[in-house]
């Protein structure tokens, strides 16, 4: 791999790759960008076929995390530590303590928390070796699934808004919503949109979950495969990444698309193809920003009813994405990477 390639492709900031022998552990950290302030993202622990799948994921999802940040206004640039492998529980508390002194070695530019893989007894581990750590136990990120629910409200409004500029009016009432995946973020999702009058389907791969929907939201459910076809005013992706690609979007029968799950189109002329196609796309980083938005609200020494009001700000990014969509006719996902580029451009020298 051409580490070099790879970093000037994502114009990445820097790269660093750990290893402690003692215990085993084998990180990728990569710093997309500080230009607005400290990389925030969090560490991904996972099971790599190569090295090289390790350190493009960890650039790719710093990258996705600078222009989160950019987006939404926040004072944060975007990073992403990747841990190789599963360590055994024996092993666990080591490799976290030696994560927590290299993080500490970069001085502030580069925070970390939970993701894929890790939890917060993880973040308390390395937390014993830096400051420069969120989601350990008491912090506002780790209490209850604060987090979760507030991508979700931060989705919830940013749909609001989607209706809004599809047909002039955002109610709820007699709107129905398909949500692909029933998780921390689709099952609050659920509830805000069954509160305001939504009619829901579901899908999940978890029958329980499904179940849960039916018998509380009167939802109905369909068949994993199904949903993209089904006929439904919004789309809601809340599960995996890459479902808005070739062979799903010609099966779509929504006007919108809005939805908590990263990285939603697998390719980026998906984007184009939706814009071609009249359905309205929320691009997800700005429409799913809501957890990091409270991260930034935390490190900053803000209180919940604070954070909460911050995530409320989706609704006007989002409404400047779709102007710029409008008015330079561009895919509204091009025109959330130029909104991002031009928040990272003025502050770069
Ligand atoms: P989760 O793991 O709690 O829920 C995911 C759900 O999707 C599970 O119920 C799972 O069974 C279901 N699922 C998996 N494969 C499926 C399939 N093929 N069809 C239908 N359902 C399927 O995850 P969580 O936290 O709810 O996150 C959902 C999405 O939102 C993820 O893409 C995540 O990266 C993204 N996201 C989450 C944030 C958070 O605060 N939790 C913040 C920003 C983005």
């Amino acid at each position: 791999m051409e580490l070099w390639k790879a970093m000037e492709l994502d114009n990445a900031e820097q790269l660093v790759l750990c290893q402690d022998r003692n215990s085993g552990l084998k990180v990728v950290i990569a710093i997309h960008s500080t230009s607005l302030g400290p990389a925030l993202g969090g560490c991904r622990m996972w099971d790599y076929a190569t090295e090289e799948d390790a350190i493009r994921d960890a650039l790719r999802l710093a990258k996705g995390m600078t222009y989160k940040c950019a987006v939404s206004g926040l004072s944060y640039g975007g990073g992403k530590a990747v841990v190789m492998g599963r360590p055994d529980s024996f092993r666990r508390k080591d490799v976290f303590r030696a994560l927590g002194r290299f993080i500490e070695t970069l001085r502030g530019r580069y925070v970390t928390g939970i993701d894929l893989g890790t939890t917060v007894q993880d973040m308390d581990v390395v937390r014993l070796e830096t400051g420069y750590v969120t989601d350990t136990t008491g912090s506002l990120c780790a209490t209850g699934d604060f987090t979760a629910e507030m991508t979700a409200y931060g989705v919830f409004l940013g749909m609001n808004q989607s209706l809004m500029q599809d047909n002039g009016s955002n109610t709820m009432a007699n709107i129905t919503v398909a949500v692909q995946g029933l998780g921390k973020v689709g099952s609050f999702l659920c509830r805000y949109l069954h509160g305001a009058g939504a009619r829901l389907i579901v899908t999940d791969v978890d029958d329980q979950r499904v179940r849960n929907a039916v018998q509380q939201y009167g939802a109905a459910a369909v068949h994993p495969d199904h949903i993209y076809a089904c006929a439904c005013d919004i789309f809601a992706p809340c599960a995996l990444g890459a479902i808005l690609n070739d062979s799903t979007i010609p099966q779509l029968q929504c006007r919108i698309i809005a939805g908590a799950a990263n990285n939603q189109l697998a390719e980026e002329k998906h984007g184009i193809m939706l814009n071609d196609a009249g359905i309205l796309y929320a691009p997800d980083y700005v429409i799913n920003a809501g957890g990091i938005i409270v991260t930034a609200a935390e490190l900053n020494g803000y209180d919940e009813s604070i954070a909460r009001r911050q995530v409320e700000r989706i609704s006007a990014t989002l409404s400047t994405v779709y102007q710029a969509s409008l008015s330079e006719g561009i895919a509204t996902s091009a025109a959330a990477d130029k909104l991002a580029e031009q928040r990272l451009s003025r502050v770069l020298p």
